[in-house]
């Protein structure tokens, strides 16, 4: 074992969870990471004597030369990325700049330095929405926000390094994550902090959208396998088979942390919102022998234990997010 692994992304939500199994499983792991709002060091902070460094952005190709000329992966790990909708609806730049431009530079490199897999990490969001049925790993892509544009041309990206160069790709597309150390402006952080503080609670629409939730430990317990056994050339879907409207997890956060549901308010839906996402994930049950251990119930528990007995590492964010959160809601709450 002891593969060198470079993760991009490493200091994000996934990319740190990855970064902690990884260093316990034994991997030489180099982490690059520009560290954007969405990026912070403190989440891998208590592995930083087992890795490497790199305060890079994917985008800079000579950066990205130095790197792999010094630390020689043999993996690559692309997770870095602009994530989160709301703010590709309100500016596209930075996420068809890092997400695909930076994605093509990581292509490029990897071919160059020649590598064993470079794993790139897509989502259930490229599909676009489903209302019945599921997604399978042949499904035509439709993604429908700039985001999962933006991912999606990444995907095909890798696709088109793999048909026309031989670069080892493999795509996964996991599901919508939760957990620990995930930056409070997805979902389930929202509610927990907005509802610790009795603040009102911006439920979009009706709250009906549907995503098929996935606990993040297990999300990379699927890229591990994948590293391990994965078939060059192929797609995973990674989902976890729970799905939950908004709303439902919106009370079941509201439930746990003891507050009155009367914080909930519905507010305009979010422009393009997709119902619902749902896929199959029956190829990588099979091939790799994965399912997700954690239930949505165990999951969203954890969460909201870790959140709650975490507020220092949220409270500096929090005030910056407030001013992110008026933009966003700003005609709501006008
Ligand atoms: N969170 C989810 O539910 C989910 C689901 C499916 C797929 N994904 C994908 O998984 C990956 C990780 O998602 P996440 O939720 O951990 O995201 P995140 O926003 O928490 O982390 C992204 C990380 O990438 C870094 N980054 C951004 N631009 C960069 C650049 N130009 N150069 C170097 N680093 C840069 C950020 O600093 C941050 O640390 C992304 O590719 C995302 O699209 C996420």
């Amino acid at each position: 074992m002891n593969k060198r692994i470079l993760v991009t992304g490493g200091c994000g939500f996934i990319g740190s969870e990855f970064v902690r199994q990884g260093t316990q499983r034994g991997y030489k792991i180099t982490v690059v990471d520009n560290l954007t709002y969405a990026g912070d060091y403190a989440r891998i902070k208590s592995v930083e004597e087992n890795i490497s460094f790199y305060k890079a952005d994917i985008t800079n190709r000579e950066f990205m030369e130095h790197i792999f000329n010094k630390e020689k992966p043999q993996i690559v790990i692309h997770m870095a990325a602009e994530s989160h909708v709301d703010r590709s609806i309100l500016d596209a730049t930075p996420f068809i700049e890092t997400n695909i431009r930076g994605t093509q530079v990581l292509l490029d490199v990897s071919k160059h330095y020649g590598i064993e897999k470079f794993i790139n990490m897509s989502t259930d969001e490229v599909y676009g929405e489903i209302s019945d049925g599921q997604f399978e790993e042949t499904s035509p892509l439709s993604p429908n926000s700039p985001y999962s544009v933006s991912k999606a041309a990444a995907d095909m990206l890798g696709r088109a390094y793999w048909r026309t160069y031989g670069l080892p790709v493999i795509t996964v597309r996991p599901s919508n994550n939760y957990g620990s150390w995930q930056y409070p402006e997805k979902l389930a952080p929202v509610v927990i902090l907005k509802g610790l503080n009795e603040e009102r609670i911006p439920v979009y629409g009706k709250g009906t959208n549907v995503r098929e939730w996935l606990f993040v430990s297990d999300c990379v317990e699927a890229i591990f396998l994948v590293v391990e056994q994965g078939r060059i050339g192929e797609i995973y879907n990674v989902g976890s088979g729970q799905e939950k409207k908004n709303i439902d997890v919106v009370q079941a956060i509201l439930g746990l942390l003891g507050k009155s549901e009367g914080l909930i308010e519905f507010v305009k839906d979010r422009l393009g919102h997709d119902l619902r996402y749902s896929l199959n994930s029956a190829k990588i049950e099979n091939e790799l022998d994965w399912k997700a251990k954690v239930s949505f119930e165990e999951g969203i528990e954890w969460t909201v234990k870790w959140y709650v007995n975490n507020m220092d590492w949220v409270k500096d964010k929090v005030d910056y997010l407030h001013k992110y959160w008026e933009r966003v809601y700003a005609k709501d709450f006008s």
